[in-house]
């Protein structure tokens, strides 16, 4: 099936309000530099609220980084998809290799924030990807596997669902796999997906590409088989940069 492909930007830990003017250009320039793409910047929380203000009546839209799986409760400082929601929020990330590393975050962690967020009406935005030492052991297409198994719940579909396959090497490091290397593994997660989830739902959910996604390599990543779109962290910063990449789906 034809899949709309996702541009989405990550800050991660970066922007204050001084960052949502790039945010504005971007909303502004979204809709003349995409072909036929969605698009989506998730901010940090606290800019979330103003970022939704800004970028109403664009086609671009705002996430979240991370998600409670409580609706609310006594867990001091974090933050639940019905916030989120009620804040703005379209999508939110999951289990982003960070988060992972950083909090310790499970398979079956990530899967309960998934299932939290199609509560409250979000898209999650489930993330996997394998390290630099798991690759280098030949074990990616293992790893895929049970991350997938592990973190894409029972009711994922394409219209609540997205996955990101970011290589954890890949992030912030300049490097990118080969594209051969891309397109065996976005080609691997569509068959495991289509065992887990049904054929169905697999071949029409969308599959991002995340790791040093920048406008000099987005056209040719983004031309690859089985890549739905991509998920850009540092070059999501700039309004240039991110519109760069928007512009190169083809
Ligand atoms: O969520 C985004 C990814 O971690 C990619 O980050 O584009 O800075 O490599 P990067």
């Amino acid at each position: 099936p034809n899949i709309k492909p996702l541009i989405a930007g990550n800050w991660k830990m970066h922007g204050t309000s001084a960052s949502l003017s790039s945010l504005e250009a971007m909303a502004t320039g979204f809709a003349e530099a995409a072909s036929d793409a969605d698009g989506v910047i998730c901010v940090p929380a606290t800019l979330l609220e103003r970022a939704a203000g800004v970028v109403e009546g664009s086609s671009l839209q705002v996430g979240g980084q991370d998600c409670h799986p409580a609706e609310k409760g006594a867990h001091t400082g974090d933050i639940s998809p019905e916030m989120l929601s009620d804040c703005g929020a379209i999508y939110v990330i999951v289990g982003h290799s960070e988060r992972r590393a950083d909090h310790g975050e499970s398979d079956g962690v990530v899967a309960d924030k998934a299932k939290a967020a199609w509560r409250a009406g979000l898209i999650a935005i489930i993330c996997i990807g394998e390290t630099e030492a798991q690759r280098k052991a030949g074990e990616t297409f293992n790893v895929l596997e049970e991350q997938m198994a592990g973190s894409v719940p029972a009711g994922a579909s394409a219209t609540n669902t997205v996955i990101a396959y970011e290589p954890v090497w890949a992030i912030g490091t300049g490097l990118t796999p080969e594209i051969a290397d891309i397109e065996a593994a976005h080609a691997h997660i569509r068959q495991h997906l289509r065992k887990q989830l049904g054929a169905e739902t697999a071949d029409s959910m969308r599959l991002l590409y995340g790791g040093s996604v920048k406008p000099g390599n987005a056209g040719d990543i983004l031309s690859v088989e089985n890549v739905d779109g991509a998920l850009i962290g540092g070059a999501s910063l700039k309004a240039e940069d991110y519109l760069g990449i928007v512009g190169s789906v083809g």
